[in-house]
């Protein structure tokens, strides 16, 4: 049984990042699905999580918040342009996103992956017990699983990707493919958002390391490898709850009543990614304003989009080209006192964002490559309402699950995600309510708890 084992979770960034009050450095336990997916989890079998703390060089001791154990793993300014930006960022990234920006290749950065892998693999491997299991996150990690094996045979080894497995003909690009998968291979499990990314990992690895076997498991080096789809979700009931308080409803109308009680509103929510998409629904907007089949006095478009990877250049280029455009429709098309683009460069705390979902009438999800998009399942989490619309590009995972429930679109084909939109407005209410009770019901039956559940379980058996 996985739960008499001890839980090791290793992750690019620790759960926990600091901040200063009063002119002291406080712990806090950072947002999101992942964290507080795998919190119960850590905590039941007195778990560890050992990663970056998002901090330059510094010498953090392990310690314990909110009953986990962290322990920092320190990355210096090379690694971090090695590791980080480089090959994590730069190389890996565009290459496993469809190669939505050319992937670069430095053997540089290469070799300091490998380090910063094996300086994970080092922490991990001291300090967890005979037959612990530890689970690896994310494509920054990607030797860990076979740099732990080669250390201590007699662990559980877990890895999941969040991002999109790449097929063939873009991941044979890799100048370290071999290296990449046999890292993988070290885990006994390996998940990934769908199938369709499972399916590539298998045919890869069985074209570029003679692994044998059929869907699901693999035979490797005298073991078995076991691969599967392990679509990752939110706290539907976090979302809900808090959907469902009176203040809520406030916020909602006070959303309604400060963007003009006559506009329908399209939201849009994102890390501010050049995956994302976030041009393309920007482009169809000004189409339908240009064409008059929507006008600002009824509609509004709210962008609110997360600052992220600035010290990027890609980054800092696709901060630039949103902005250009948000300025360029707003400079055609607001009026006085109603902008046509509503535009916020922040994280929003949960309360606002819900408030924000239950006002949308229209949910944007656009990216033109997406491991899953979480905010597609808070949208339909925080409306217990059954009210709105989410327009969801064929792309992500989330279609995978969603697609007889959402407008699925191209985000390249910019006149159909137009018409989407425009569709999307006009949903009739009874339509609106059959497609979110579908949605609901997809979310809340593979929430968060159920993906760290089902993937742990298989981990033990
Ligand atoms: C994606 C990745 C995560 C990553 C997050 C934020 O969701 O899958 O591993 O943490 O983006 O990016 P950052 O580079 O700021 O950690």
């Amino acid at each position: 049984m996985l739960s008499s084992r001890k839980l090791f979770v290793v992750a690019n960034r620790l759960p926990v990042s600091r901040v200063r009050r009063g002119g002291e450095f406080h712990w806090v336990t950072s947002p999101g699905g992942l964290v507080s997916a795998l919190v119960p989890a850590l905590r039941e079998n007195r778990g560890t999580w050992i990663g970056w703390s998002g901090e330059g060089k510094s010498t953090l001791k392990p310690f314990k918040h909110e009953g986990i154990e962290n322990v920092p793993v320190e990355l210096n300014k090379a690694e971090l342009e090695g590791y980080y930006e480089g090959f994590s960022n730069a190389t890996l990234w565009p290459l496993y996103h469809d190669c939505v920006r050319p992937p670069e290749y430095r053997r540089s950065w290469w070799s300091t992956y490998v380090e910063v892998n094996q300086r994970f693999a080092e922490v991990a491997s001291k300090l967890a017990p005979d037959g612990a299991a530890v689970w690896v996150q994310d494509y920054h990690l990607q030797l860990v699983p076979g740099m732990l094996r080669a250390r201590r045979p007699d662990l559980r080894i877990g890895f999941f990707l969040h991002i999109p497995f790449p097929p063939q003909e873009l991941f044979a690009q890799l100048p370290w493919r071999s290296e990449i998968l046999k890292g993988l291979m070290g885990a006994d499990l390996i998940g990934f958002q769908t199938r369709v990314g499972a399916q590539n990992f298998g045919q890869l690895a069985r074209r570029y390391l003679g692994a044998r076997g059929r869907y699901g498991v693999l035979s490797f080096e005298g073991r078995e490898v076991r691969y599967a789809d392990f679509p990752i979700s939110i706290d539907f009931r976090r979302f809900d709850d808090i959907a469902r308080t009176p203040d809520n409803a406030k916020r909602i109308r006070s959303v309604r009543k400060r963007l003009g009680e006559e506009r329908r509103i399209l939201l849009g929510i994102d890390r501010l990614d050049y995956t994302k998409g976030i041009d393309s629904r920007l482009k169809a907007f000004r189409d339908l304003l240009a064409t008059g089949a929507v006008d600002v006095e009824r509609t509004v478009l709210v962008q609110t989009a997360v600052p992220s990877r600035e010290r990027m250049k890609s980054y800092r280029d696709e901060r630039d080209r949103v902005e250009r455009l948000i300025g360029e429709i707003n400079g055609e098309h607001s009026l006085l006192g109603q902008s046509a683009v509503q535009y916020l460069r922040r994280n929003l705390p949960v309360e606002e964002l819900v408030a924000l979902y239950g006002a949308a009438d229209v949910m944007l999800v656009t990216p033109l490559r997406d491991g899953m998009n979480l905010v597609a399942k808070e949208y339909a989490a925080s409306r217990p309402d059954e009210r709105g619309a989410l327009v969801l590009s064929e792309f992500t995972g989330a279609a995978h699950e969603l697609y007889n429930a959402a407008l699925i679109i191209n985000p390249y084909d910019v006149d159909g995600l137009a018409a989407a939109m425009l569709a999307a407005l006009e949903l009739e209410e009874d339509e609106q309510r059959r497609r979110m009770v579908r949605m609901r019901r997809v979310v809340s039956g593979h929430d968060v708890y159920f993906w760290a559940n089902s993937f742990l379980e298989a981990l033990a058996a």
